[in-house]
């Protein structure tokens, strides 16, 4: 039996290409990939990184097999199309920021969790990791408490911890649009188009990433007054690795250097999130750009997209026009319509050989998606290699092309839906990132990557 399942399809394209590293860009040789018949094994062990610095985080996927979440029970395994549905509220949040410096979650569509220790003696929180956004959140008992998210853990009880306190009014940190004295205390309110409010004190305590990598006296928001969309989630808050002072990047910049790093991986395997330290790996770089609309977002420079090595016709000056960011939280890449319509038509012809299934059968999540074929039954199906180019004369090929659907059907996984972010219109995200090592060094302004750092 020949089954296309996503796990298997992610180590087939990681493990059958051979990787060469030429110059300034890697290339997959080979576009052939053979379907073996092979079940869904979750291999929930951490990628080997024995000999590499840096305090390393397991990143799972929430929905995956991995998740301490299912695990749990407490959530249903989600499939890669109804993941879809989460991006729209994701994108009318990042849409709703523009020019509002401030507003620190973007919920909905994150799916990666890390789970770290906060407090004395210490308690066990899962937060979604998150490059959109910059606050460590989670939710905190409290007499003035009114409304909260469902959350796996048991709601954190700041009286319990005797290295908690309350952040003070005058500390910098209570400076943002976001915070309000309400003296002797400093409190944060975040709002979105999505309707998720997120109301809370700064507050301070022992943040353990892991048994031998302990922050003291980290900033975090103890949320308290909490509604909207979240509540479908379950994990007990969200920590925010953008562009700002709060940020835990900013937070922990003595120690880590402002450099991070991370390996989406597929759904039943483990990942990681590492901070500080050099990887082993040769990356290529890019610089990172700031947008005036959003300064916490990472902006990229994309310049072209080819496909089977083949610069598509698209003049780079709209790709400039357009603006990038990258994030781990968007599934599927946003692009602008005048740069997607010539990358989706060149890739339907590259998949010409496959019937077309209109996305309106495929399932939920399709009215982003508009180009699906059936790759029937056969063992051995191509696709054609798509690569990113970035400032800097960088060339980076997608792992993954496409989504699948049930084990017969593989969508173009881009969207041109149009949005309006403000400096940039073009999003870079969780799909075209996944199994490759993305590396953040604030302090050079660039982000790295390279292949093949987790399955
Ligand atoms: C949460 O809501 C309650 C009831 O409306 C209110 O008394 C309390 O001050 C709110 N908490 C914050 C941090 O604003
Ligand atoms: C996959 O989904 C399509 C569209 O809903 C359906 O026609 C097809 O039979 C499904 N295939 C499998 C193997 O479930």
């Amino acid at each position: 039996m020949t089954t296309l399942i996503l796990s298997p399809l992610f180590k087939l394209l990681v493990s059958l290409h051979l990787l060469c590293y030429s110059g300034y860009s890697f290339a997959y040789e080979g576009e052939e990939t053979t379907v073996q018949d092979s079940s869904m094994q979750p291999s929930c062990i951490p990628p080997y990184k024995g000999s590499e610095e840096g305090t390393y985080l397991k990143l799972v996927d929430k929905h995956g097999p991995c998740s301490p979440l299912i695990q749990k029970g407490r959530v249903n395994a989600l499939s890669d199309f109804e993941s879809l549905k989460h991006d729209e509220a994701r994108i009318e949040a990042i849409q709703s920021r523009i020019g509002k410096p401030g507003l620190v979650t973007l919920p909905t569509a994150n799916r990666f969790i890390i789970t770290v220790g906060l407090g004395t003696p210490k308690k066990e929180v899962s937060l979604s990791f998150d490059t959109g956004s910059y606050l460590a959140w989670t939710q905190c008992k409290s007499r003035s408490g009114r409304y909260y998210f469902r959350q796996k853990h048991p709601i954190f009880d700041p009286s319990k911890s005797r290295t908690f306190s309350h952040l003070k009014c005058s500390s910098p940190y209570c400076s943002g649009s976001e915070s309000t004295c309400i003296y002797p205390r400093c409190k944060y309110l975040s709002g979105y188009g999505d309707g998720t409010r997120v109301e809370g004190y700064y507050s301070q305590d022992r943040l353990a990433l892991t048994s031998s990598d302990v922050i003291d006296n980290f900033v975090f928001g103890c949320s308290e007054n909490n509604t909207g969309l979240f509540n479908e989630f379950e994990e007990d808050g969200i920590i925010g690795l953008g562009q700002h002072p709060l940020s835990i990047v900013y937070q922990t910049a003595k120690k880590h250097h402002k450099i991070f790093s991370y390996c989406l991986p597929s759904k039943t395997v483990v990942g990681f999130l590492r901070f500080g330290g050099t990887t082993k790996q040769s990356l290529v770089y890019t610089p990172i750009i700031t947008y005036k609309s959003d300064t916490s977002a990472y902006g990229i420079g994309i310049t072209g997209i080819a496909l089977n090595g083949k610069r598509l016709p698209i003049p780079s000056s709209l790709f400039a026009k357009a603006g990038a960011i990258i994030d781990s939280g968007t599934t599927t890449s946003r692009l602008p319509p005048e740069i997607y319509k010539p990358f989706r038509d060149q890739y339907r012809k590259a998949m010409s050989k496959y019937k077309f299934v209109d996305p309106k059968y495929v399932g939920s999540g399709y009215d982003i998606l508009d180009t699906c074929h059936s790759l029937g039954h056969q063992k051995s199906f191509k696709f054609p290699r798509i690569s990113f180019l970035f400032s800097g004369g960088v060339s980076v090929d997608i792992p993954v092309p496409s989504i699948t659907y049930n084990s017969t059907i593989a969508c173009f996984a881009f969207s041109g839906k149009p949005f309006n972010g403000g400096g940039f219109n073009f999003i870079w995200g969780q799909y075209q990132q996944r199994t490759l090592e993305v590396e953040y060094d604030l302090g050079k302004g660039r982000l790295g990557f390279g292949y093949g750092a987790c399955k």
